[in-house]
């Protein structure tokens, strides 16, 4: 069988070629050191992605040119291929199309080790943190939601393992429509989702504080959000820092273009110099977003 997955724009290249860089630099520079390197994909998709492309003909194409189609490869895929190679991979999907595709990619390497959980990601990382011990073992676990599926309590269970580098494509869009502009429009439903993506209801005070002083007619002005988007950004960057080891400064993406949706974050869970050295090495270098400039004009 094989599945259309169609997703992302500029900012997938850009999101899959970092964590590609990332994920080889890891392994050369982990491998000799550590008997278990990991990798967990929690949203893991199917292990490829189409892409369709307007096809570039000549002059004898009449308009509409044609589209072309191109499978490219998925984040499980990329983590699959890197040499030298983790030795223990988990791919999370609660899609049941896209969990039987990753079947189908494991059962391509039968000589690796790979477990598919057809799961909720939280869950089932979660339940990875409990049943391990950490203390022998490296891993590095994507974070690639369509929106704000990740729970606080999954990011502290993972912070606590203090093995860990996270890759997290944080939804700064989905906060920033959920945390309306002023707090009395933020419904049930969008109040029960920020509070399980921050573990806790203190947003409402931190993004809507309450003003000391009435107003001329002695009412309390009304409570609005302080914060613009790239303020929210740096309110994530701070709470995130506050169960991490340490959080490297996030890429904004798309690159370029407005308005941003979503911020790319390196979380590191361990708290040893060396081990967060080498982390910001690789990653700040990763990260910087002029590596990326000629990706994006060269991108729809
Ligand atoms: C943006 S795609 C991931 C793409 C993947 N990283 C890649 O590069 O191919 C998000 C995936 O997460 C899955 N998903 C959504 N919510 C989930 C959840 N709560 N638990 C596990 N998987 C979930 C979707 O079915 C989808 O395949």
């Amino acid at each position: 069988m094989s599945i259309e997955h169609e997703f992302g724009g500029q900012h997938t290249e850009i999101k899959l070629s970092i964590v590609d860089g990332y994920l080889r630099a890891y392994v050369t520079a982990l491998r000799s050191k550590f008997k278990h390197l990991w990798y967990i994909d929690a949203f893991a998709g199917t292990g490829g992605r189409t892409v369709r492309t307007e096809a570039r003909g000549g002059d004898l194409v009449e308009s509409p040119a044609p589209e072309a189609i191109e499978q490219r490869r998925g984040s499980a895929q990329i983590a699959l291929d890197v040499t030298p190679p983790f030795d223990f991979l988990l791919f999370v999907e609660n899609n049941p199309n896209h969990a039987a595709a990753l079947h189908e990619l494991a059962a391509k390497h039968l000589q690796r080790k790979i477990v598919v959980a057809e799961d909720d990601a939280n869950a089932a990382l979660k339940a990875l943190v409990t049943a391990n011990r950490w203390n022998d073992k490296r891993g590095v676990v994507f974070l690639d939601p369509y929106g704000m599926e990740v729970e606080w309590s999954t990011l502290q269970a993972l912070a606590s393992t203090e093995a860990i580098d996270v890759w997290f494509l944080f939804p700064l869009a989905g906060l920033y429509r959920q945390a309306a502009r002023r707090l009395v429009d933020i419904d049930a439903s969008k109040r029960a989702s920020l509070t399980k993506m921050f573990g806790s209801d203190s947003w409402e005070k931190e993004l809507y504080p309450i003003a000391s002083e009435p107003d001329m007619f002695g009412d309390l002005p009304e409570r609005r959000r302080q914060l613009d988007p790239r303020g929210l950004e740096r309110y994530v960057e701070a709470r995130l820092s506050q169960i991490f080891g340490h959080v490297l400064t996030p890429l904004a993406l798309p690159v370029e273009k407005n308005p941003q949706m979503f911020s790319l974050f390196l979380c590191i869970s361990n708290r040893s110099p060396e081990a967060i050295g080498l982390a910001k090495r690789i990653g700040n270098h990763l990260l910087e977003p002029k590596r990326h400039r000629i990706v994006s004009s060269t991108m729809k």
